[in-house]
């Protein structure tokens, strides 16, 4: 691979500091590196460093009578392979969902026909804001990629997601887009369903099941590795959406059906969510209340849409559509049942009754078609993931 070219953004958070080790570690793997400075991350860390480590001035201003003689800003924004934003402030993620273009930063990140890949950091609270939120799903449709942020103490003494990657996690996804390995999914769209869904009973309670969404979630990696572009639809769960994800966060069967419909059309769509087959018939819009020897209130359940069986079939239908079937027992032959019932093409079959599977982190599974049954041996759920992803690769073909 010929020098890699580094554009590093550098915003004002405390975690400015570790983007002197990811410049180190780009040096380190032979990158050249050119350094965007804030006002507000010079707060936090000083020119001085990162022209030393990278070995390059660091541009500040966007009306720098010098900088824009020697490279403007045009050229800057286009003479790198990708332009890294680490830390990624919820103001940089603001400015450039909504195309601000107010400072050299932002008009370098509105400019540029590379690709971006940002590493956020903030407080928990900046982060779960619906604001930021929905900055985060904008820039995931731009193709903007995303490298964490990760759980963990924080800098103001809280605790959960907002804490920016690890240099070494940053310089390893910088090292996986620019990498050049084989991308059989390029060009493809691909539906993802992870975790369980919740159906409300009240405003306070409802039924759920004990689906992880980690298997979702790896494979949505993994398709996203291959080259597929990805959404994936997840219900209620505390993982990180993997690199390069367009993620839908959903709570019901009903919103993830819609969710899913809304990101057709596709070439793949893998349901991996536990979907509940049920949902309470009646909603109480407040808390149900004990009534002295009332007894328990009646359940009364309705049946779900059956989202596997929606996406198989319609004019939509994509061109590979596989299903998940977690079972107790006789896991084949539900499956089989399951494969013909529901008009998908492959079902992946895995027995739940083996303790560590579901929340746990291996999978042994089956993968079930009309040709016949293939088993795979007890697998971490990301190398399942992995291989999954190259057999629907193949399969496309
Ligand atoms: C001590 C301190 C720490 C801060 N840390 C963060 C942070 O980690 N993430 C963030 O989004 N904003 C943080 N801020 C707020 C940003 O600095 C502020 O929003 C600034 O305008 C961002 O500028 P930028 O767009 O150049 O990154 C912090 C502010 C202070 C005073």
């Amino acid at each position: 691979m010929s020098q890699m070219r580094i554009l590093l953004i550098v915003g004002g958070g405390i975690a400015a500091y570790k983007s002197l080790e990811l410049i180190r570690l780009l040096r380190k793997s032979g990158a050249d590196v050119r350094v965007i400075l804030t006002s507000a991350g010079a707060q936090f860390v000083t020119p001085l460093s990162l022209a030393a480590l990278s070995e390059n001035p660091v541009h500040t201003d966007l009306f720098s009578l010098t900088d824009e003689a020697e490279m403007g800003h045009i050229q800057l924004s286009r003479a790198a392979d990708l332009v890294v934003v680490a830390p990624a402030t919820a103001d940089l993620m603001a400015k450039a969902a909504q195309g601000l273009a107010n400072d050299l930063a932002s008009t370098v990140l509105l400019a540029t026909d590379k690709s971006v890949l940002m590493a956020p950091a903030m407080n928990v609270r900046m982060w779960d804001h619906a604001a930021t939120q929905r900055n985060l799903a904008t820039l995931q449709g731009d193709g903007v990629i995303f490298v964490g942020p990760n759980d963990g103490d924080m800098a103001c003494g809280e605790f959960g997601p907002g804490r920016m990657a690890e240099p070494a996690e940053i310089h390893a996804a910088i090292l996986e887009k620019l990498s050049g390995a084989p991308k059989p999914l390029a060009g493809r769209r691909a539906i993802v369903t992870a975790g369980p869904t919740a159906e409300p009973l009240d405003p306070v309670r409802y039924l759920t099941n004990r689906s992880s969404g980690k298997q979702g979630f790896a494979i949505a990696a993994a398709l996203a590795q291959l080259g597929a572009d990805v959404t994936l639809v997840a219900g209620p769960v505390a993982l990180a959406t993997p690199t390069g994800v367009k993620r839908v966060d959903v709570e019901t069967a009903r919103e993830m059906l819609a969710a899913c419909q809304s990101a057709l059309p596709a070439d793949i769509a893998v349901c991996v969510a536990a979907v509940a087959d049920w949902r309470p018939a009646d909603v109480a819009s407040q808390k149900t209340k004990k009534t002295p020897g009332g007894g328990p209130p009646p359940l009364t359940l309705v049946e779900n849409p059956d989202i596997l069986a929606t996406l198989s079939k319609g004019e939509t239908r994509p061109t590979l559509v596989v299903g998940f079937a977690a079972e107790t027992e006789n896991v084949e032959a539900y499956a089989q049942a399951k494969l013909a019932k529901k008009g998908c093409d492959w079902i992946i079959a895995n027995d739940v009754s083996i303790a560590g599977t579901m929340g746990g982190d291996d999978n042994a599974i089956s993968i079930v078609t009309t040709s016949g049954i293939e088993r795979w041996s007890r697998l971490a759920k990301s190398e399942v993931a992995d291989k999954l992803a190259a057999r629907m690769a193949e399969g496309l073909t």
